[in-house]
């Protein structure tokens, strides 16, 4: 029986390898802040408000003029094909089907022209490339394909050293293409000079561009015209200087863990975080959602949404677009319960006095 996404994450993986597995699955590392994700939520106690008319519950928002169902997104996540023949195709139909916003990964299976039609709140994550052209390129083609933001990922000026991938040997099957690189030398894993251990850092370490600042903000905003948010933030400075350079909000994230180990678990850097860069920046997070409880305490400190990466992944490779739909679903249910049980008719109730940190 699946009543959680815990239940989901036990039945993973169904058909998959162990590199696979591990890519999907591991964190940096020791995985100190893969599971410090998880665990500070814990620190985070409720304090219930009652008889205040909970017969009806509306859990829409809307980012960046987006009206969606719930404040709840899907994360970008790379190659979604090693977990289910469909993969982005899946997630975006799910999205749609929840009316959410679905992040499309620079690193995705299926390209910006084949997922771009599926859904209308579609949100691109951007690596750049060494070839300022072809970064270009991929943004017109954002725009051309009605994207309605740039997810601007700064935590990956090179890709955290995850040790299972090392050991595994980790590369995408060869029958798999990257959709964003087809008739590139990018396109798969085969055609790049690769070394001992993970292909996928050797991969990035050829394509992405290590030497960005924050002038990239506005040479998004300049050539895809679109709404910026930079992903990976997790200082309140940085937080401030990347809205000072034009952004329209931060996603507060550390990768979920697999980029630098040790970094600061999310949930902590919320409310500093809404503080420095005032009420009307867009602030999404993300690190460890797994329940609706989870949800209302983000909230709570000052987020207006959060993503999920991995119970994505969890439900498409159960059931392709049927399982993402199933994530979010129980998640939405758990939040649901969340507000009816702390009196909160709308996500604009959830306030700050809701919960209470506990040493
Ligand atoms: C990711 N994430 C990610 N982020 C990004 O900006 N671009 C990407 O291509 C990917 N790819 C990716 C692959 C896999 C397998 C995972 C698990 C994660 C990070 C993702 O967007 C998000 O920040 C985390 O997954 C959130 O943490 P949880 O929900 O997985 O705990
Ligand atoms: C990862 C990259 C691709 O986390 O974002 O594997």
């Amino acid at each position: 029986m699946i009543i959680n996404l815990f239940d989901l994450e036990k039945k993973f993986p169904k058909n998959l390898t162990k590199d696979i597995e591990g890519y999907y699955s591991s964190g940096a590392r020791d995985e100190i802040t893969l599971k410090r994700n998880r665990d500070v939520f814990n620190n985070w106690e409720i304090l219930p408000k009652f008889l205040r008319d909970v017969s009806k519950i509306d859990t829409t928002i809307s980012i960046l003029d987006e009206k969606i169902e719930s404040p709840i997104l899907l994360a970008p996540v790379a190659m979604q094909q090693m977990a289910h023949k469909d993969g982005e195709i899946a997630t975006a139909k799910a999205a749609k089907k929840f009316n959410t916003i679905m992040t499309h990964s620079t690193i995705a299976n299926y390209g910006i022209d084949q997922v771009g039609p599926l859904h209308d709140k579609l949100f691109f994550q951007l690596y750049f490339s060494k070839d300022r052209e072809f970064t270009k390129q991929m943004l017109l083609n954002c725009k051309k394909n009605s994207y309605k933001a740039i997810v601007f990922t700064v935590d990956a000026p090179r890709l955290g050293t995850r040790e299972a991938d090392e050991r595994n040997s980790f590369k995408m099957p060869k029958e798999l293409k990257l959709g964003n690189f087809l008739g590139t030398k990018f396109e798969n894993f085969e055609k790049i000079e690769t070394y001992e251990g993970s292909s996928m850092a050797a991969h990035s370490d050829h394509l992405f561009d290590p030497s960005l600042t924050f002038d990239a903000i506005g040479w998004i905003k300049e050539i895809s015209e679109l709404p910026v948010l930079v992903k990976g933030i997790l200082r309140p400075d940085d937080a401030q200087k990347a809205i000072s350079y034009g952004a329209d909000g931060i996603i507060i994230s550390n990768h979920g863990g697999r980029q630098l180990d040790t970094a600061v678990p999310t949930l902590k850097q919320i409310e500093p975080i809404r503080n420095q860069v005032g009420k009307d920046a867009t602030l999404i997070v993300d690190g460890g959602i797994r329940r609706g409880t989870d949800i209302l305490k983000c909230i709570a400190l000052g987020a207006d949404a959060v993503q999920v990466g991995r119970p994505l992944l969890w439900g498409l490779n159960h059931d392709g677009q049927k399982g993402v739909e199933l994530v979010l679903d129980l998640l939405n249910k758990e939040l649901i319960e969340t507000m009816i049980l702390t009196g909160c008719k709308n996500i604009g109730e959830i306030s700050r006095d809701l919960v209470l940190f506990n040493e």
